[in-house]
């Protein structure tokens, strides 16, 4: 038997507007999904009984994206799956599934894939579930650490994937609302959302960029007090296109209050999570902990690098 990993992500900015070419910055997750399989004969693939009914359909899929993508009729079956993320929730479970599937595959075939090749598959596999993924959650799911992606609008033509230096840790907190978002129709609803509001949308896409471009900077200044600041307006302008809702709202705001420099939706919007930055270990503690008296769970994630 052979095992695969995939990373979750965090999106610290630009989500939804990455899709329509502008840059986004994110980062790798130590919490990840990790599946385990073994080669066998057959026709089909299998999944075992073991394995929760629902996620079943869609494991099947991904195995199917990635196996034509591998040119491999060798099928497979499925024994576990152990995942670190809550499904939906804008942490990037389900590119972190197709990612761990491809590393098993390769693993499992001999096949001796590059990251290239095992993030290539693993955005045929989104492909399938998302519609129109910019292919920033499988690469981070690949690669981890702390990127900036910018997709290409020439169809086919390879992303721009840079690693940003922080120079101070960032002290996160992630608030699950427990809301699923379909990340497919938030997309599609952002796509209806620009072509009938051109003008607002094409404002939005450039003050993200603009954005964007003070994060990085900030990051590799260590200037935590402008990056948070940045969050808190991606997250306004995140909440104009129509992603946000009041459980993302109510949990922007509980952090604010609570000492955060920022926070913003992460991921697809719709539900998902909040992410919000502290300028160190003991404020985000603070924060934590006056949080779950206001009945909103939160947990740590720290990126250095
Ligand atoms: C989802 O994690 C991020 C979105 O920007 C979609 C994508 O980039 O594929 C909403």
């Amino acid at each position: 038997m052979v095992a695969g990993k995939g990373f979750g992500k965090i999106i610290l900015m630009g989500e939804h507007f990455v899709v329509h070419g502008a840059p986004a910055i994110a980062a790798g997750l130590d919490r990840g999904v990790t599946v385990k399989l073994d080669l066998i004969d057959g026709f089909e693939n299998q999944i075992s009984e073991t394995i929760e009914k629902e996620t079943h359909a869609h494991m099947l899929k991904a195995l199917e994206a990635l196996q034509a993508q591998n040119q491999s009729s060798q099928k497979v079956k499925v024994h576990a799956i152990d995942s670190e993320l809550p499904m939906g929730q804008g942490l990037g479970s389900s590119a972190a599934l197709s990612v761990a599937l491809a590393r098993a595959l390769n693993q499992a075939e001999g096949l001796n894939q590059s990251d290239e090749v095992i993030n290539q598959n693993a955005f045929a596999s989104e492909v399938i579930f998302h519609g129109k993924p910019s292919g920033i959650d499988n690469t981070v799911a690949t690669y981890g650490g702390l990127i900036r992606f910018q997709k290409s609008l020439n169809p086919g033509q390879a992303p721009l994937v840079q690693s940003v230096n922080a120079k101070k840790p960032l002290y996160f907190l992630i608030l699950p609302t427990h809301q699923k978002g379909s990340t497919r129709e938030l997309v599609e609803n952002v796509f209806e959302f620009k072509a009938k509001n051109e003008v607002q949308f094409q404002n939005l896409l450039e003050s993200t960029e603009d954005l964007i471009r003070k994060t990085n900077v900030a990051l590799e200044e260590g200037a935590l007090q402008t990056m948070g600041q940045a969050m808190s307006l991606a997250h306004e302008y995140l909440n104009a296109i129509g992603v946000s809702n009041q459980a993302l709202n109510d949990r922007v705001s509980a952090c604010i209050q609570l000492g955060a420099l920022g926070a913003k939706l992460t991921g697809a919007g719709g539900g998902g999570c909040v992410l919000a930055l502290f300028e160190n270990e003991s404020q985000r503690q603070i924060a934590q902990g006056k949080l779950k008296v206001k009945g909103y769970e939160a947990f740590d994630a720290t990126v250095k690098c």
